[in-house]
């Protein structure tokens, strides 16, 4: 029933050739340009393409030419293996459920890659995975912009507010976090997204999400400020807004357990460290990372309307 829809992404190569205007939003601009008009339903079903092939990589015929992985899909990132599936097979003991460690959840239990690629969440509405994919599709539905998020067709992001309490049994190192805002670039791209607005979705992502002790900012208008660093092992750049100290409530982190062999997970690149909890002022301050940005951009995705660039603006507006 949605094959017209996704026909229409075949319009998409043009798309890339116009200029959004600043005051649409990436959400609005590519709906309208994709999908027609600009309804609620029609945002969903512009963030369902876009989160679903970034979990699975490019399915939908045609696109314009690029060929996504996706996140489930073991890869590279600067030189670097990344293999991101076992997280979300339950391998790792890495999912937090509120309690002092991490546990094993499979989030692949309501059809796996099968229903995406029929641009569904999950086959099963009471499914880990249905509620992974929606709430994916309503975040960045929200930090895109989407103008009718809220309305019939489309709920509101509803679920946790803090991106760092969600993550903070992964120890994410700059490989992983940089891989899957990679995908969600390429995904982007492979409907016909500009390289500007692109650039201006990574950058923001980086910002808010790529550094460890970022002190609280909001994600989501309506949950306000909460601790959002996702890239928390000490490899992670520390956030050039910490002023070299690590809000407390960023815990000591902990290696997920690999539930298959009972050993911690094989990190590729630098393993994680305990430092960044406390006062913060050792030496696991410096940035280590030569090949992630050394300052926050201050330009940028504002200027682009992207909805989420306050922490991209790098101002004191967001710190509580
Ligand atoms: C910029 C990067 C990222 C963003 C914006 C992001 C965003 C999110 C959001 C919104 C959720 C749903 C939270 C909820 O249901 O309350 C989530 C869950 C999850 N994310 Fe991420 N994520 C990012 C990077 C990563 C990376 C690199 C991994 C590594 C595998 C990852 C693995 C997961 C897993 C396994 C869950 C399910 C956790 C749970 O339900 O407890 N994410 N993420
Ligand atoms: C993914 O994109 C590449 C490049 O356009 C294309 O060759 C490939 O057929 C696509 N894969 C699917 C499943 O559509
Ligand atoms: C860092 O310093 C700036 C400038 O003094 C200040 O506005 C900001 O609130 C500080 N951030 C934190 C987390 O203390
Ligand atoms: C992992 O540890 C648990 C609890 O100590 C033990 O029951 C299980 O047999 C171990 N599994 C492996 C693969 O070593
Ligand atoms: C978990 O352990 C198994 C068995 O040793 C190994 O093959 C696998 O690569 C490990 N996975 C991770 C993520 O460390």
């Amino acid at each position: 029933m949605r094959f017209s829809r996704i026909a229409a992404v075949a319009a998409a190569a043009t798309v890339a050739e116009a200029q959004r205007p600043t005051d649409t939003s990436i959400c609005d601009y590519y709906t309208t340009a994709l999908l027609k008009e600009n309804t609620a339903k029609n945002q969903y079903t512009l963030l369902t393409l876009v989160v679903n092939t970034v979990v699975i990589g490019n399915y939908t015929m045609p696109n314009v030419g690029i060929k996504v992985p996706g996140i489930l899909a073991a890869g590279q990132y600067e030189g670097t293996d990344v293999n991101l599936l076992p997280y979300f097979t339950g391998e790792l003991a890495s999912t937090n459920r509120g309690g002092k460690s991490g546990v094993s959840v499979n989030f692949l239990d309501g059809g796996a890659a099968e229903p995406l690629m029929k641009n569904m969440p999950a086959n099963d509405m009471n499914s880990k995975q249905y509620f992974l994919l929606t709430h994916l599709y309503q975040f960045f539905g929200s930090l895109l912009g989407c103008s009718q998020q809220g309305m019939p067709g489309f709920d509101a992001y509803t679920a946790a507010a803090s991106m760092y309490k969600v993550h903070k049994f992964m120890d994410l190192n700059p490989y992983e976090v940089g891989y899957f805002i990679q995908q969600v670039g390429m995904a982007a791209a492979s409907f016909g997204v500009a390289e500007e607005d692109v650039k201006a979705v990574g950058t923001a992502l980086n910002s808010l999400f790529g550094y460890r002790c970022a002190p609280p900012a909001t994600a989501i208008k309506a949950q306000g400020p909460a601790l959002q660093s996702i890239c928390i092992d000490g490899a992670c750049p520390v956030s050039p807004m910490a002023n070299g100290t690590c809000d407390p409530a960023y815990e000591p982190v902990l290696v997920p357990v690999n539930t298959t062999s009972n050993a911690t997970k094989a990190a590729p690149g630098a393993q994680g460290t305990a430092t960044m909890s406390g006062s913060g002022s050792g030496s696991g301050m410096m940035p280590t990372m030569s090949s992630m940005p050394s300052a926050v951009p201050t330009a940028g995705a504002t200027a682009y309307g992207v909805s989420f660039a306050a922490a991209a603006a790098g101002v004191a507006a967001l710190l509580i």
